[in-house]
């Protein structure tokens, strides 16, 4: 026999995206509900939950019933919460935070199978998020253009931010000096490699898996010959068709799969303040 559906899942768009409702996140979770709103993250590849009052505490706890959480290695935690970062710009700040297309921690050897992003305060306007789907990214494609992406592996360091920001005329930085920087230089000295199609570990479906902001060349290619593709496939990937834009209240939280999604957070609320928290959970390698 199933059992009744514990949670309501709405697709927000044609692409991806789905709001879950009929849950408090901050009761027990049984592995039921687990289940449930995994199946729906594989199903829609980002969830919208709206009302939720998590302290970050219980934000961890949540983020742990999905994966072990991870550490992130350039913002300092918050106090006594090892796991959860504050994303913060105040008002008289101008740079934010994610304000480019990327994939979180793509630049590590197992960047994040997801992440959780809680709203603890939004601007009265903007701040919105945006999420493209590399799966259908990738479907779109001819077939020719398939077999010749599936070639090919993707060299990234977080050192190339800075760089790539600035050839794109999109700033020096999309950090935010109010928010606790560190530096892992561990992290800074690795240059993993993935490739650029990668198939999902769960779905076995084949995604673009790209974040252009922290690359500026294919393996075994120079950055003069990978900038082009480079750039076309973050036009590509980014058009209106695949993409869902999702409008934050306070207490809202996007859970994403990094696996097959790519992000950005919008940077059109100046003079107001916008402050998040957000923790990510551990993946593989990526394949
Ligand atoms: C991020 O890139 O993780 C932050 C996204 C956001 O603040 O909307």
């Amino acid at each position: 026999m199933t059992q009744q559906q514990q949670i309501q899942v709405d697709p927000v768009s044609g692409a991806l995206g789905a709001e879950i409702s009929g849950v408090d996140l901050r009761a027990p979770i049984g592995d039921d509900l687990v289940e449930e709103i995994r199946s729906a993250l594989l199903d829609n590849h980002v969830l919208f939950f709206h009302d939720q009052e998590l302290d970050p505490e219980a934000q961890a706890k949540v983020g742990a019933r999905f994966g072990e959480l991870e550490d992130y290695p350039f913002v300092e935690p918050l106090a006594g919460h090892p796991k959860v970062i504050p994303v913060i710009k105040e008002p008289h700040e101008t740079s934010n935070f994610g304000g480019g297309w990327h994939t979180d921690l793509i630049y590590r050897p197992q960047p994040s199978m997801a992440t959780m992003l809680y709203a603890v305060e939004v601007p009265k306007r903007g701040g919105d998020t945006l999420f493209a789907d590399g799966v259908l990214a990738f479907r779109a494609l001819s077939a020719r253009m398939q077999d010749l992406l599936t070639t090919l592996r993707v060299e990234y360091n977080v050192r190339h931010l800075a760089h790539t920001m600035i050839q794109r005329g999109n700033g020096a930085s999309t950090g935010n000096r109010s928010m606790p920087s560190r530096v892992d230089k561990a992290v800074l000295d690795t240059s993993p490699v993935h490739p650029l199609v990668r198939t999902h570990p769960e779905t076995g479906e084949r995604a673009l898996y790209f974040s252009r902001e922290h690359t500026i060349n294919f393996e075994d290619m120079t950055p003069g010959e990978s900038r082009p593709l480079l750039d076309w496939l973050e036009s590509h990937m980014t058009q209106p068709v695949f993409t869902t834009r999702f409008h934050w209240r306070k207490g809202s939280i996007a859970f994403w799969d990094n696996r097959c999604v790519s992000h950005c957070a919008l940077n059109d609320y100046q003079g107001e303040r916008r402050h998040m928290h957000r923790l990510t959970i551990a993946g593989d390698t990526p394949r």
